[in-house]
């Protein structure tokens, strides 16, 4: 895939599992234009997921397929990615997608993944990043935005911040505080990612 974007703006696929706060900070992000981007459509695989309802007030269009009717993962994967190409998405935005990208589909869009990860990676890699860095009486965690490959939470960041943990924090203070930062540093990310692609560097 060429390295550079063939045209302004960039082409965005968000992959939601669940609340989608973090696909509404994107979307605001380009809707108040912010964001130099398009929102193409949404990938979900969860009926019930909140982040649908998002989508459909915004009238974004949504990919909902079951993973449950596909034998592979790769099957899975190679029917998202020939709607992907359909639509020339430039960019796969991971925003609390619960699933694990096979090398299939990471090489079909290699270094177009970006995911934002609830901890100042490489600590606290995992699901549940928030709740380890909580119980470890750790004094600061983060959020991370960062490539990705192959070794879960392991491609390189983009964007990082540091976030303290009080010790008056509960584990609900914690998560509100995160949640702040992700819907704050995740449109940043994307777009500095769209000028660096445009400029032909990564
Ligand atoms: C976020 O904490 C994100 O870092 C993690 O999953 C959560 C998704 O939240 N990967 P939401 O669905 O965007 O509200």
């Amino acid at each position: 895939m060429s390295r550079r974007l063939p045209h302004d703006g960039a082409r965005l696929a968000v992959f939601c599992s669940g609340f989608g706060s973090n696909f509404q900070a994107v979307l605001d992000a380009v809707l108040s234009k912010k964001l130099k981007a398009e929102v193409v459509l949404m990938v979900c695989d969860n009926p019930k997921a909140y982040a649908l309802e998002r989508a459909k007030k915004n009238n974004i269009p949504v990919v909902l397929i079951s993973p449950h009717l596909f034998a592979a993962r790769e099957a899975y994967e190679k029917i998202i990615v020939r709607i992907l190409k359909s639509q020339q998405i430039d960019l796969v935005v991971l925003a609390g997608f619960m699933r694990i990208l096979t090398p299939y589909f990471i090489h079909a869009y290699r270094g177009r993944i970006l995911n934002i990860h609830p901890s100042y990676l490489p600590h606290f890699k995992g699901a549940h990043a928030i709740r380890d860095a909580f119980e470890s009486k750790a004094k600061e965690t983060g959020v991370t935005v960062h490539w990705v490959t192959v070794k879960v939470d392991a491609g390189p960041a983009i964007l990082q911040r540091k976030v303290k943990i009080n010790r008056n924090d509960t584990l609900a203070s914690l998560e509100k505080k995160i949640h702040a930062v992700e819907h704050e540093i995740y449109p940043k990310a994307i777009q500095r990612v769209i000028l660096r692609l445009r400029s032909g560097l990564r």
